[in-house]
C-alpha cells in the first residue's frame, strides 16, 4: 500500500499599501490543509483558516493547493468529511465541485452503570 500525508500551509505574504507587512513565516500561519494520498485516492483530512483571515478566499486557495498536490501524485479522486451544519465549508466544497456521496450518523453509547 502506498501512502503519503502532508500538511500544507498557506504561504501568502501580506501587502498593505504596497508594503510587505507579514513575513513568510508569519504568513504560513494563515491556515493549513492536511491531505493524504492512499493508493491513488486522495483525502482532505483537515482544513483550517485563522478566524481573522476567513472570507478572503484563503480557504479556496488552500483547497486548490491540496487538489493540485493530489493531481501531481496521479490521484483519480478526493474525498472529505464535513458536518452537515458547517455552511461555510459546505459552500466552499460545493463551489469547488464536491458532491455528496452519503449521509452518516455519529453514534454514541454511554458506558456508565
Ligand atoms: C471552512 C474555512 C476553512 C473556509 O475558509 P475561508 O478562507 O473563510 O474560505 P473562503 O474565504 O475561501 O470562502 C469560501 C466561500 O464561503 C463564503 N463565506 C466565507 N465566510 C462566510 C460566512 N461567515 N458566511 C457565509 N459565507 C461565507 C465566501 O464568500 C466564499 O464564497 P464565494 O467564493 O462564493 O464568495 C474556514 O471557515 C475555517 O477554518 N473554518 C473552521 C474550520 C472548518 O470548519 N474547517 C472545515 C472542516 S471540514
Amino acid at each position: 500500500m502506498s501512502e503519503e500525508i502532508a500538511k500544507l500551509t498557506l504561504l501568502v505574504p501580506l501587502f498593505e499599501e504596497g508594503r510587505l507587512v507579514c513575513s513568510v513565516e508569519e504568513a504560513a500561519s494563515i491556515g493549513h490543509v492536511v491531505v493524504m494520498e492512499v493508493d491513488g485516492h486522495g483525502e482532505i483530512c483537515d482544513m483550517w483558516v485563522k478566524p481573522e483571515y476567513r472570507g478572503w478566499h484563503y480557504g479556496s486557495r488552500l483547497l486548490e493547493t491540496a487538489i493540485q498536490w493530489l493531481r501531481d501524485r496521479g490521484c483519480e479522486d478526493v474525498v472529505l468529511h464535513v458536518e452537515t451544519d458547517n455552511k461555510v465549508a459546505l459552500h466552499l466544497y460545493r463551489k469547488a465541485g464536491f458532491t455528496e456521496t452519503r449521509k452518516e450518523y455519529h453514534m454514541r453509547r454511554l458506558l456508565g452503570e
